[in-house]
């Protein structure tokens, strides 16, 4: 009986409380992450000057800290140890060079590579090097780790992505665990205590409505990721975040887009990893992502998604509960076309099962305040009346 209890034990302590570093994420990660602008072509120079950029542009002060390099930072096969290395000619100091020039800028350091045997383009993948390839991260001062899913014909994900987490953990250098595993097998069912974040969709493309096609694949569009958001959120909370993908924001989009999907991004509780070249970004670009009071919304300490309240006329309307009994509103306009926005804060019974909040402008009066014009916008005694321009938002705070 005893002993039976104890190999009880043993099984649950390794289970539930050893799998990944807690207290890591307990807000959404935000950072820069290569791959939406510069895919494979990835060097030193570029990385250090991204390094600088996130400190001149004012991202790193509005809280952008990872710095994480995607696929192809490695050489194209292991060493005779079967060591990963950095790619020798793009990256010749190796990447303990590059982790302690992002770590001197005061950001933090982030690598990809694959639970496959090859990454998704063609570089060594982690398959059977978990533990070799996890103490070479935590040789390299690596923070961050997004882990992809290619090549992995056969491969239990849950096992697979299990293994690595367990690896990061006996490794013993607290690392941020990024699922990249496109949500083929729900892993808000199962990731909570494997990683940190999971991708819940597909890649994200430079487009606002439909998507984008690449031969035999899409792309997804901004609209169309949010879509499949809604059903997710029960499963987030600090700590463990569902993951639309990386930001386009500066890549393509119009202003009006970009405005929108950063706003939606925030208002889902998203890691926010910037995909746009920030050495260059224009002025609107360089506002949108680095506005604080838009930032709060993602990463207010609650830690809960907002959810859609309503659809009409092309303009979904979202809610998210904070902190202190405020909360965010965002009317998205999907269409092509201006529209009006209606709203009797008194008439509508906004509430929250999941995290049990109301929002009750009859009893209570709520501050609203315009988060991109950073105006008042007056208070719920008067009834909303606005104008969203075409693919754009109005995103309010409420304050008690
Ligand atoms: C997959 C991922 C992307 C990116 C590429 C790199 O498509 O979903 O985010 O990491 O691989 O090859």
């Amino acid at each position: 009986m005893k002993k039976s209890c104890l190999i009880l034990f043993a099984f649950l302590s390794l289970h539930t409380f050893a799998q990944k570093f807690e207290g890591l994420a307990l807000t959404p990660p935000m950072g820069w992450n290569s791959w939406n602008t510069f895919a494979t072509h990835i060097n030193e120079k570029l990385v250090m000057e991204m390094a600088d950029a996130m400190v001149s542009s004012g991202m790193k002060d509005a809280g952008y800290t990872y710095l994480v390099l995607d696929d192809a930072w490695m050489a194209k096969e292991r060493d005779s140890g079967g060591n990963i290395i950095a790619d020798p000619q793009r990256f010749p100091h190796g990447m303990k060079y590059i982790a302690d020039y992002v770590h001197s800028k005061g950001l933090k350091f982030g690598l990809y590579n694959c639970a496959g045997t090859r990454t998704c383009a063609d570089y060594p993948g982690t398959r059977g090097y978990e533990y070799q390839d996890a103490r070479f991260y935590a040789s390299q001062d690596v923070d961050y780790l997004k882990f992809d899913w290619c090549n992995t014909k056969g491969i239990n994900a849950e096992e697979a992505y299990t293994t690595m987490s367990k690896a990061l953990k006996a490794a013993g250098r607290p690392i941020v665990f990024s699922l990249c595993e496109w949500g083929t097998n729900k892993p808000w069912q199962w990731a909570e205590s494997v990683g940190h974040l999971w991708r819940t969709t597909g890649d994200i493309g430079n487009v606002f409505a439909g998507d984008k096609k690449y031969g035999d694949w899409s792309a997804l569009g901004v609209l169309h990721i949010i879509d499949m958001q809604d059903s997710l959120r029960k499963y987030a909370g600090p700590g463990h975040w569902n993951d639309p993908d990386m930001l386009e924001v500066g890549n393509g989009l119009t202003e009006s887009e970009n405005r929108a999907h950063f706003a939606m991004w925030c208002m889902l509780a998203a890691p926010l990893i910037a995909g746009n070249d920030i050495r260059k970004m224009d002025a609107s670009t360089h506002d949108i992502l680095t506005n604080k009071d838009v930032i709060a919304i993602d990463q207010d300490s609650l830690g809960i998604e907002g959810f859609r309240y309503a659809t009409k006329d092309s303009v979904e309307t979202w809610f998210k509960p904070l902190k202190n009994g405020d909360w965010a509103v965002c009317f998205l306009n999907t269409s092509n076309a201006p529209q009006k926005v209606a709203f009797k804060w008194k008439e509508e019974a906004v509430n929250d099962t999941l995290s049990n909040r109301q929002l009750d402008a009859k009893t209570t009066t709520y501050q609203l305040r315009n988060l991109w014009t950073k105006k008042s916008a007056g208070t719920t005694k008067k009834d909303l009346s606005a104008t969203v321009p075409p693919h754009d938002v109005l995103l309010l705070r409420l304050t008690k």
